[in-house]
């Protein structure tokens, strides 16, 4: 089984440094395969948030795949937004806004969701087009016929009813139907500061809540603990206890003909993790 940590949501600039340690001395310790970084590094896309949100990753154990939030474009000058949406990204983080990493069974692959704008008035919106869809299914398919395969993307493609009002990512539906015939297995995502796991379409997909920033919406700081094959996931809230990552709950997946779905023994424990409690700890 590999092993994953799945972080999002920092907001740099709402950061809370404490906790920015104490995550990072905790997946030290765990030393996982890979290390998923769904989007949202920053609070403003500022210049001196993307160097802290920098310097935080360069910390963290390698392999780290990085995809960019809506708050990582610039909403404070709209001509930066418009011409230069991802100069400070480049500069700071990676040449890359959608990159992949390739383990010795797994391949993981970014998908870069956030927009300038969009057609609609809420431009916090994501989505994928058919050009990205395409480069997924190729670098999936080039994969060896057990590596698990992961996707990673900043807006949702699972909403529970609390968060139902937030959209899923555009074109979820026909998204989903190519990525279920590329097999990926897992989808990893951000942007509702909501931890969640559950399965769309016959992937597992695991949310995971703001890891770090003051801007949680009414659960702790939280990031998820992933062991995956290409038959069994098992995902782990952790969520800050005052002091720690501790955790809060789990959901476990199998992998059939007919694709993901709770395990047996999961079947029966809805909502997926514990209800938050209204203790913060910070
Ligand atoms: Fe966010
Ligand atoms: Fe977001």
């Amino acid at each position: 089984m590999m092993r994953i940590a799945h972080i999002s949501d920092l907001h740099f600039g709402t950061h809370l440094p404490p906790l920015a340690e104490t995550l990072c001395a905790e997946i030290r310790r765990m030393r996982p395969d890979l290390v998923a970084l769904s989007g949202d590094l920053t609070q403003h896309a500022r210049p001196r948030e993307f160097a802290a949100a920098a310097t935080f990753i360069r910390r963290l154990p390698d392999p780290v795949l990085v995809v960019p939030g809506n708050h990582d474009l610039p909403g404070w000058r709209p001509w930066r937004r418009f011409v230069h949406p991802w100069r400070e990204w480049r500069r700071h983080i990676s040449e890359d806004l959608e990159s992949s990493v390739r383990g010795r069974d797994f391949i993981a692959i970014g998908v870069k969701t956030a927009r300038r704008w969009g057609m609609h008035l809420d431009w916090s919106r994501g989505r994928i087009n058919l050009d990205q869809l395409g480069r997924v299914v190729r670098l999936a398919g080039a994969s060896e016929p057990d590596a698990v395969r992961i996707l990673v993307a900043h807006h949702p493609f699972l909403l529970s009813d609390a968060v139902r009002k937030r959209g899923l990512v555009g074109r979820a539906d026909e998204i989903l139907d190519g990525l279920r015939s590329a097999r990926i297995d897992l989808i990893l995502g951000g942007h509702l500061h909501r931890s969640d796991a559950g399965t769309a379409n016959g992937i597992v997909v695991a949310q995971a809540g703001t890891a770090i920033s003051s801007r949680r919406k009414g659960e702790p700081n939280a990031y998820n603990r992933i062991q995956a094959s290409s038959r069994q996931i098992r995902i782990e809230a952790m969520r800050w206890d005052g002091k720690r990552f501790a955790v809060a709950g789990s959901s476990s997946f199998q992998r059939s003909e007919l694709g993901w779905a709770p395990a047996a023994h999961n079947l029966h424990s809805s909502p997926q993790f514990e209800p938050p409690s209204s203790n913060n700890g910070v």
